[in-house]
């Protein structure tokens, strides 16, 4: 199963991460969004990273123009014709997904790789949108992409062995680290990680500490890179509330009740660093 063409459908923060990473590991890669200014400005953002390596000299001029050669953009999933594998990266809804696999399905070589970046969707459930369950696979990227170094790789319950090695090989291609996870709710990284976030949120809402110590402590304490809160505004409040109510019903679980607070600050608009305002103000 060799891997030269990729799609990365989305091209937001997670998408155009995906496409950089790739682009620069040699392969070509469409980066697909439903317009044409979404996908200028993903790869806006690609060619400001890169640029910012070209600075630190850790990459040539030349060596960035080759990279952003193997970029194409792409407005349509016909595109997907011609690739052997497609990273989809667009919202976490699952209405969305299935019609964008489905849609895949009948467009894509029979030999593709179909994967999902999904954060918390089940992906045996995506991989029912299609007649190739056994070519289906979880595909989670962590952000800041360029930066973090895990790929959690999710078995939907038809993946097939060879797909999964596939997937393993190019992940390491990437330089990045494959994790084999199984397909239950919120995966490990999100089942962990989450009720840490909504924790910290319910420890704001009960008065225990402000949000500034809520952070040092697991800051300092814990050297985590981020506080938990800050983390959250950084991930997006929304994000966060969503994979809390997957976990939430997938597990039906008191433990996994989202916090109020939580809920309000979306209710507000409160997105985090994106919307301006979450747990912190942003200028
Ligand atoms: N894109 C590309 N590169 C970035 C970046 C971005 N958005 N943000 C930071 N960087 C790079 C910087 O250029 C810098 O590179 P060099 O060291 O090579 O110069 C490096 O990252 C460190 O950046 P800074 O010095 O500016 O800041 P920092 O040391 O505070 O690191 C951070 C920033 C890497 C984001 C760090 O704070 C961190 O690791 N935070 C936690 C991130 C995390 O937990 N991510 C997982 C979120 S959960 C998720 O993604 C999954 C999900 O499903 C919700």
């Amino acid at each position: 199963m060799e891997i030269n063409k990729i799609m990365v459908i989305g091209a937001g923060q997670m998408g155009s991460g995906i496409a950089q990473v790739c682009a620069q590991a040699g392969y070509n890669v469409y980066l697909n969004d439903l317009k044409q200014d979404f996908v200028e400005r993903g790869l806006g953002v690609i060619n400001k990273n890169l640029s910012r390596q070209v600075d630190k000299e850790r990459m040539t001029a030349g060596e960035m123009d080759e990279v952003l050669s193997r970029l194409t953009p792409s407005t349509t999933l016909q595109d997907a014709k011609a690739v052997d594998l497609v990273i989809e990266a667009a919202v976490e809804n699952m209405e969305i997904k299935t019609k964008i696999f489905s849609d895949l399905d009948a467009i894509a070589p029979e030999h593709a790789i179909l994967a999902s970046n999904t954060s918390s969707l089940p992906i045996t459930e995506i991989a029912a949108a299609t007649k190739r369950p056994e070519q289906v696979i979880g595909m989670h990227f962590m952000n800041p992409v360029p930066v973090m170094k895990l790929v959690e790789i999710i078995r939907g319950l038809a993946t097939a062995d060879e797909v999964y090695e596939a997937i393993e090989t190019m992940t390491n291609n990437l330089k990045k680290v494959p994790v084999e996870v199984n397909d239950f709710p919120g995966f490990v990284s999100n089942r962990i990680l989450m009720p840490m976030i909504n924790e910290a949120v319910y420890t704001l809402y009960e008065g225990v500490a402000t949000k500034e110590a809520i952070d040092e402590v697991m800051k300092l304490g814990m050297n985590h890179p981020m506080g938990p809160l800050t983390l959250a505004d950084f991930i997006g409040l929304d994000t966060c509330l969503y994979i809390m109510e997957t976990l939430h019903e997938g597990f039906g679980d008191d433990k996994y009740r989202p916090c109020p607070l939580l809920r309000k600050y979306v209710k507000a608009g409160w997105l985090g660093k994106k919307s301006g305002r979450g747990f912190y103000v942003y200028e």
